[in-house]
């Protein structure tokens, strides 16, 4: 019967990591896949993270399941987090999922459950993953103007326009921080339109939230957020700890649902435990755990969030060196917004054709749509990639 399956196209960043691997040359440079690396090009397990470890084997006495969502102490921590005391805790429904993506997933799920019929509107670009999910399900996928590929800013008068097309029952999927591809980002005026106009709309929003503290700050990428579930009578908030926790393999992320009430944060919490049940049973657990006692011991947490500072510091760092780099080798300060893009990602603006004589001419490897894991460069390699750039013409 399987030979009846048609063959799925394999993923464009998950195909770049394999060909990078395959590259033999020593100069190579990897800004493909979404995953934090210091000047020495590792992916470190944090501090903070490593000695909770230590104490998590010290002192966990069983393995036993926990509960469908997962455990509540790991929800209390990460709604702490991301919400703050923008909305009260017993309208918020939550459930612990594998990594960013299974919250994702959830959420879509948990919006088809609600009504087939939704469309679900989509930043473009945006995370490839998103679109191939919803094709995945079937579910309407609408794309709403994003990026200004001459300013490489957001589109904003754009993105209005497009999302004044949402009604009830319709989802906006909104990027909370450091949007992956682009890394162009809302501020907090623009923020606010948004929530004006789906509240005049009543539109429902969703929040894919993969990056908090690789860019402003912990609280500073949150705002926005908290400003939606603040204003708004019902959200759907997908976060990841992969990145800011560095738990990458251990797939801990949360979805939660944000309600008016507690009745109605019942009745969401007893579809999230639902869908937990359906598609995987008992998220894991290791990661939450480890991210809840970092965030719980004022030690640990204080030691990652000094971390998590030295991370978004070092990127921003080399934002800065790269724009400089450019300015110096163009004489023109049109690479000027990589400086101004938040978190791991910039979207150069390059074509298919420039990002391949980028790899061919400089192994440098980059998505595409030419977006770079900021986090991917060195002091060393900033020069390589500026260089690579001007002679591929971008
Ligand atoms: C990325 O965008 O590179 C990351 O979110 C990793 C992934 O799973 O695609």
């Amino acid at each position: 019967m399987f030979e009846l399956l048609k063959e799925q196209p394999a993923d464009k960043i998950l195909m770049l990591m394999q060909a990078f691997r395959e590259d033999p040359r020593e100069q190579k440079i990897d800004l493909g896949v979404g995953v934090y690396k210091d000047a020495e090009g590792r992916t470190p397990i944090m501090r903070a993270i490593k000695t909770a470890e230590k104490q998590l084997w010290e002192t966990e006495t069983t393995k036993s399941y926990t509960g469908l969502a997962g455990d509540v102490g790991f929800a209390d921590a990460m709604f702490g987090l991301l919400m703050g005391d923008a909305v009260p805790r017993n309208c918020v429904a939550a459930a612990a999922t594998p990594g960013g993506t299974g919250a994702v997933r959830q959420g879509f799920d948990m919006i088809r459950m609600a009504d087939r019929e939704a469309r679900v509107f989509v930043s473009d670009p945006s995370w490839p993953n998103h679109i191939t999910m919803l094709k995945h399900l079937e579910m309407h996928m609408q794309p709403y103007r994003y990026f200004d590929s001459e300013t490489r800013a957001v589109d904003f008068a754009g993105m209005m326009e497009d999302l004044a097309d949402a009604r009830v029952g319709d989802v906006v999927l909104l990027h909370g921080c450091c949007h992956n591809p682009t890394g162009a980002n809302l501020n907090l005026s623009q923020w606010q339109e948004v929530i004006d106009l789906l509240v005049k709309n009543g539109v429902t929003p969703m929040i894919d939230i993969a990056y908090q503290g690789f860019g402003d700050g912990l609280d500073e990428d949150a705002a926005g957020l908290r400003m939606v579930v603040s204003q708004m009578p019902e959200v759907l908030v997908a976060a990841s700890c992969s990145k800011n926790f560095g738990v990458y393999r251990e797939r801990t992320g949360l979805l939660m649902a944000v309600a008016q009430d507690p009745v109605r944060q019942k009745a969401n919490q007893g579809m999230l435990n639902h869908l937990n049940r359906q598609n995987f049973s008992f998220p894991p657990d290791h990661g939450a755990r480890l991210v809840t006692m970092v965030l719980d011991d004022p030690a640990l947490r204080a030691d990652w969030e000094e971390e998590v500072r030295e991370i978004r510091e070092g990127v921003l760092g080399l934002r800065e060196q790269l724009a400089a780099e450019l300015q110096r080798l163009t004489g023109s300060d049109r690479f000027g917004f990589i400086a101004q893009h938040r978190g791991m990602f910039s979207r150069l603006g390059a074509t298919p054709e420039q990002v391949e004589a980028m790899r061919q001419s400089h192994g440098v490897y980059m998505v595409g749509d030419s977006r770079i894991n900021v986090a991917g460069l060195n002091a060393k390699t900033v020069p390589v990639l500026a260089e690579a750039m001007v002679a591929a013409g971008v």
